[in-house]
């Protein structure tokens, strides 16, 4: 009895203490919000670029520094490293109440390592990988007075002409949903306030995704049950795996821009999910709801804009020159600035700036940080899984690294700063840091293996002057290796592109190559689904290689030469010409569906094109094989009470130890509203030797049925579905089961 007397008394002291240590951050934010004055809250809900670079158009402000010391700034953006961001934060120390800033950054793949573009990583399928990507970006990010990045961007994308594409996850809902977890854990690690962890922020909220004609910043008009569906669960993801920040979008949904759009902001993420982080505009969109045309003036602007639920104002300071007023006329409720203030001051508290403001700008830390070899490491294992093997004829790959002679053709075999992509940083020692293709190869190959190069072309413009050399190259080679592709600056924000095909003349120094009739290897380097079908019906052997960051080269080169065999598995369709797109594989079936592409009078099919896209989601060679048995289920019909067990053997059949991810997908044959044709629910990695098997299953339950009616409910309806488990959205084994009532 006493014992029990003691454990119960210790938990009461312990739950109190808990209670109390939770109510000490919302007591410190209330003791602060209490001393402030309206400007100071406004203040907070203020963030400007630094003088010093810029991801955006920047307005000229020579007091911007001064107005640090005045209070009018809560945060910071693109101000980085130990000394610079140290400084900053003495402006901030000289205000009346010493409310520390943020340092917000585009930490988006790596900061001082540079990992693979996003679009990469989500090749790689693997979740453990990518939230290691993060946690070292974070670290990197941590060690140079960051505390928060504008990552993971989880907008969900099908059309490749949208240049942002090279961002995100792809066109699949639930990879995007793992994967904007993956990232989140990965960049708060072990929780905000330890040194090596920085605020993450969902973006762009939401559906930016889907501007009309993958056009950059432009409309998006969707039916809410599709928005529910397919745009928002990676960020309801995020917001369950404790994401601090939301960042809203430039675009306008269903008619109201986002970064004013109350039903977004506060009736989904602060409603519904109860989101307790702050929201913060994306760069000027606020004041860019003037044109539009949305609001009259930045008095408009910021009045809509905050009563939505934007709390802090990236850039456009509609809110430091207007809410004050905005307040004193009565158009925001002083519990809507409270409201935002607080859930800024909070962060800030759980991030341990009121107890240490400098505790990020470590100048010892941050040079331990960043030549750090394990970083390093981790990013060649993440861009080695991150190149997808589209074609492999005649065996043509891997290389033997004892050929006699290889020749190296194209723009991209000695390109450096071409490996980094969009969203990345230029560093003084690049040249010695990152590794060029020609590098990767060159330490891969045998001491009498001779290289030649040619770089053939330039990436694009319509010079061919340098094709002679390179056919000239090629004929003295056993092996040639051609590198082509998009430039760094070709994919990314603002770099919508109408014409998708591999740029400049690049394809024509491939044609005059391949008309040599050497065995030649083509990679390719891009930040988003390219189109070059003759290549792609041609060429026996091709990798794409996206921009795979700092160690590019090197791993490159252990794939070219069997040291890894590639496993990247496609995560957006690659369409076979732009008149295609949107062409994604979870569609509907339609009341015409084609069965294939002779069915004219079927499924809205071109007469002058196939139905099919060059390379179907979740598409990705090996130098092995793998053979599918067929699909066992435990049962042919289950309750919504019980689960079903599908399982199938995969076996290596080919000559190489190697990784396949098995895709499970299902299809509600009928619903009270049409469902696609497949969904992906499911994927297991495997590792298999060569000849070895294993038997793979998946649980499924109702929750992997459920999906959003008419109504907007998520829900599962007992009926008949399909079931299919393969190494790509086109190539499965089914079978099918009912869910009884
Ligand atoms: C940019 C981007 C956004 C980025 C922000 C700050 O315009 O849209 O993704 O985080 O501005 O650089």
């Amino acid at each position: 009895m006493k014992r029990n007397l003691i454990i119960a008394s210790a938990c009461c002291i312990f739950s109190f203490t808990a209670i109390a240590q939770k109510k000490t951050i919302d007591q410190k934010v209330d003791s602060v919000l209490k001393l402030m004055t309206l400007d100071e809250k406004i203040g907070q809900m203020n963030q400007y670029n630094g003088p010093w670079a810029a991801t955006g158009p920047l307005t000229n402000d020579d007091k911007l520094l001064d107005q640090i010391k005045e209070g009018k700034v809560g945060s910071m953006l693109n101000v980085t490293g130990a000394k610079r961001t140290r400084e900053l934060q003495d402006l901030a120390m000289q205000t009346r109440l010493k409310i520390p800033l943020l340092f917000g950054q585009d930490v988006i793949h790596g900061y001082r390592t540079i990992f693979p573009i996003p679009l990469a990583e989500a090749a790689s399928w693997d979740m453990k990988l990518i939230e290691q990507s993060a946690r070292v970006a974070a670290t990197e990010a941590a060690a140079s007075g960051i505390h928060w990045t504008f990552a993971p961007m989880v907008d969900i994308a099908r059309d490749p002409r949208w240049g942002r594409v090279m961002e995100g996850a792809g066109e699949d809902t639930y990879l995007g949903s793992l994967i904007a977890v993956a990232r989140v854990k990965g960049f708060q690690g072990k929780g905000l306030g330890n040194t090596n962890a920085v605020m993450a922020c969902a973006k762009h909220f939401a559906a930016y995704g889907a501007a009309v004609g993958g056009r950059d910043y432009n409309s998006v008009d969707m039916s809410l049950r599709q928005l529910h569906e397919v745009y928002l669960p990676p960020f309801k993801a995020a917001a369950d795996a404790g994401v601090a920040t939301f960042m809203n979008s430039f675009n306008d949904l269903n008619g109201i821009p986002a970064t004013g759009n109350k039903y977004l902001q506060r009736d989904i993420l602060k409603g519904q999910w109860k989101f307790k982080g702050f929201v913060v505009s994306d760069w000027g969109s606020v004041g860019e709801m003037i044109p539009h045309g949305y609001a009259k003036n930045n008095y408009e602007a910021a009045m809509l804009a905050a009563n939505a639920g934007s709390d802090m104002d990236m850039e456009s300071r509609s809110y430091i020159q207007n809410l004050s007023k905005l307040v004193k006329d009565g158009k925001v409720n002083i519990s809507v600035i409270d409201d935002a203030v607080k859930r800024i001051l909070r962060i800030k508290f759980v991030m341990g700036l009121f107890d240490d403001p400098y505790k990020f700008s470590n100048e010892e830390r941050e040079k331990a940080q960043w030549n750090n070899t394990e970083h390093r490491k981790i990013e060649k294992e993440m861009a080695k899984k991150s190149i997808v093997l589209l074609k492999n004829d005649k065996q043509t790959l891997p290389l033997s690294k004892q050929t006699k002679t290889i020749a190296l053709i194209g723009p991209f075999i000695k390109a450096i700063s071409d490996n980094l992509g969009f969203w990345s940083y230029d560093w003084p020692d690049d040249s010695s840091r990152i590794t060029s293709t020609y590098d990767g190869i060159k330490s891969k190959v045998s001491a009498d293996s001779k290289l030649l190069y040619a770089k053939g072309c330039n990436i694009n413009d319509s010079i061919t002057t340098g094709f002679a050399e390179a056919v000239e190259t090629a004929k003295q080679a056993d092996v040639v290796v051609i590198q082509v592709g998009e430039a760094r600056d070709m994919t990314g924000e603002a770099k919508s592109r109408s014409n998708i095909h591999l740029p400049g003349v690049q394809e024509d120094l491939i044609k005059a190559v391949m008309a040599t009739g050497k065995p030649v290897v083509v990679m390719i380097n891009a930040g988003r689904p390219l189109i070059f079908n003759w290549t792609a019906d041609n060429a026996p052997a091709i990798l794409y290689t996206w921009w795979l960051g700092t160690d590019a080269g090197n791993a490159i080169a252990d794939v070219l030469f069997g040291d890894y065999n590639p496993s990247g598995k496609l995560p957006m369709s690659f369409p076979l010409t732009e008149g295609q797109i949107p062409i994604y594989y979870n569609h509907y079936n339609t009341g015409r569906p084609a069965q294939n592409d002779s069915d004219r009078f079927y499924r809205s099919a071109y007469i002058d094109l196939s139905l099919y896209p060059k390379f179907a989601f979740g598409y990705g060679l090996s130098y092995t094989s793998f053979e599918y048995s067929d699909i066992k289920l435990s049962k042919s019909s289950f309750k919504p009470t019980e689960k079903l067990t599908a399982t199938v053997t995969v076996k290596n059949t080919g000559n190489y130890d190697g990784e396949e991810t098995v895709q499970l997908y299902i299809q509600d044959l009928f619903g009270s509203v049409v469902r696609p044709v497949k969904e992906l629910k499911g994927f297991q990695k495997v590792f298999l030797k060569k000849g070895e098997a294993k038997e793979i299953s998946f649980a499924i339950t109702t929750e992997d049925l459920k999906f959003f009616n008419d109504k907007l409910e998520k829900i599962y309806e007992p009926g008949d579905f399909k079931l299919f488990i393969g190494g790509a959205s086109n190539n499965v084994k089914q079978t099918s089961f009912t869910l009884t009532k």
